[in-house]
């Protein structure tokens, strides 16, 4: 199928292509982590490029809680025109855009020094790389009812500041793909066991957020196909996790897969090898499209033209695409006007997988650099280059995190 036809959404609004920005965490918020100018401009090169659907990179819901130093955090109405502009700096060719928001229950950085909470005290198994976590402490009931309200409070945010949806992130082994894998959630109480109960954070958030939005604000959940873990979360309770959203009102369920424990969605296996083919996921997300009554996107290895015909051909609604639009934003422009655009980053031989996947997310992070300051893309850049000056942002964001937190109130 033809990428530049529209999909009506569920909730009756329309995107005008089937082509999709996918989240990519920019580590771009200003001093107060709120949008900086860096941030706005790197969203007016999507805006630019013709994508039909733009999802931010994840915000968080809690300032003590961040997937990294350099995040955006939406709490309150504080910052609301800093979000405001950055919602219209994406939108000039019409596409659709979503806030992700996000909670990363145990995969918080210990260096940004807070208490790290999760459903079960399981603590990351990453080799020598654990250390980089802290064992977190098991939710209490009253724990889990304000992650509720905070993910929902920052939807409501997210609609007065001119989003046209939000993006539930219940993958990538952050807080809620965690209540989700029977490895991360050892709860014996509702919120632990069957996949009912894993799923029961998920379902009661979306739940909440669709009664307190306005019909018309789009609605997304991004899910695991699998977290590629023996024992861990199964194509099958996916499917299950899918029937349980059908009648929710959501508009689009994203497929991608893996965690920091085993990177799948950067096309590594547990075991380090890479999955070499395209669209990683396609077999599994349409498996769960012939059990969905809702959009299917799918996500992950996705940068050239024929990939994306051919993820739609299959029951697939809307291709999701984060790596080549951030080498090259103008891609669906180009691939509409003729041109077989297909970006691509140099290849990382190192064999420590957890390094190479940093490595990965540091080349990545190098584009949306260059990119919030105006600048082009570098498809060139070498994994240590791009590894090092990673290391060395986040260390200054990171001290500038923990000062800010210090000035905060209690
Ligand atoms: C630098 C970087 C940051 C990412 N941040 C997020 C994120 O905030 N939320 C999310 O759901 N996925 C995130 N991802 C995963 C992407 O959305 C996508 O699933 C993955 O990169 C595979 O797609 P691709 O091969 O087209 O890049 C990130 C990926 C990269 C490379």
């Amino acid at each position: 199928m033809n990428p530049f036809t529209p999909l009506t959404l569920p909730n009756g609004t329309s995107l005008p292509n089937r082509i999709a920005k996918s989240a990519m965490e920019e580590n771009l918020a200003d001093p107060d982590h709120a949008p900086s100018d860096e941030l706005i401009r790197l969203y007016r090169a999507w805006g630019d490029g013709g994508v039909g659907l733009i999802i931010t990179g994840n915000v968080m819901i809690d300032r003590r809680a961040m997937t990294g130093p350099g995040g955006v955090v939406l709490e309150s109405q504080r910052h609301l025109a800093r979000f405001q502009q950055w919602a219209q700096s994406a939108r000039a060719r019409g596409a659709q855009v979503w806030m992700q928001i996000n909670h990363p229950g145990r995969q918080m950085p210990a260096a940004l020094g807070q208490l790290t909470i999760a459903p079960s005290a399981v603590p990351m198994d990453m080799g020598n790389f654990s250390k980089q976590f802290t064992v977190p402490r098991a939710m209490s009931e009253d724990e889990i009812s304000e992650v509720i309200g905070r993910f929902v409070n920052a939807a409501v945010l997210a609609e007065q500041a001119g989003f046209d949806g939000v993006q539930v992130h219940a993958a990538h082994g952050y807080l809620i793909s965690q209540f989700l894998s029977p490895l991360t959630n050892k709860r014996m109480d509702r919120w632990g066991g069957a996949i009912g109960n894993r799923a029961r954070m998920l379902v009661a958030i979306v739940r909440e957020i669709r009664a307190r939005v306005s019909p018309g604000f789009s609605l997304s959940v991004k899910l695991n196909s699998a977290d590629f873990q023996r024992g861990g979360f199964s194509p099958e309770d996916a499917r299950q996790v899918v029937a349980l959203l059908n009648p929710l009102g959501v508009d689009l369920i994203e497929i991608s897969g893996g965690s920091y424990e085993a990177p799948a969605m950067h096309g590594q296996a547990r075991d380090g090898r890479s999955l070499s083919r395209e669209a990683y996921f396609l077999q599994f997300a349409q498996d769960i499209a012939g059990g969905a009554r809702l959009p299917i996107m799918v996500t992950g290895g996705i940068r050239r033209l024929p990939v994306a015909e051919q993820v739609l051909e299959g029951g697939i609604a809307m291709v999701g695409i984060g790596t080549a639009l951030a080498l090259n934003p103008a891609l669906p422009r180009e691939w509409e006007s003729g041109k077989a655009s297909a970006p691509m980053l140099r290849s990382i031989g190192w064999r420590n997988k957890v390094l190479a996947s940093l490595a990965y997310m540091a080349m990545v992070k190098h584009q949306l650099r260059r990119l919030s300051r105006g600048r082009i893309p570098n498809p060139g850049v070498t994994p240590a280059y791009a590894f090092l000056e990673q290391q060395l942002d986040t260390t200054i964001k990171t001290c500038r995190y923990r000062r800010w937190m210090g000035r905060q109130p209690a």
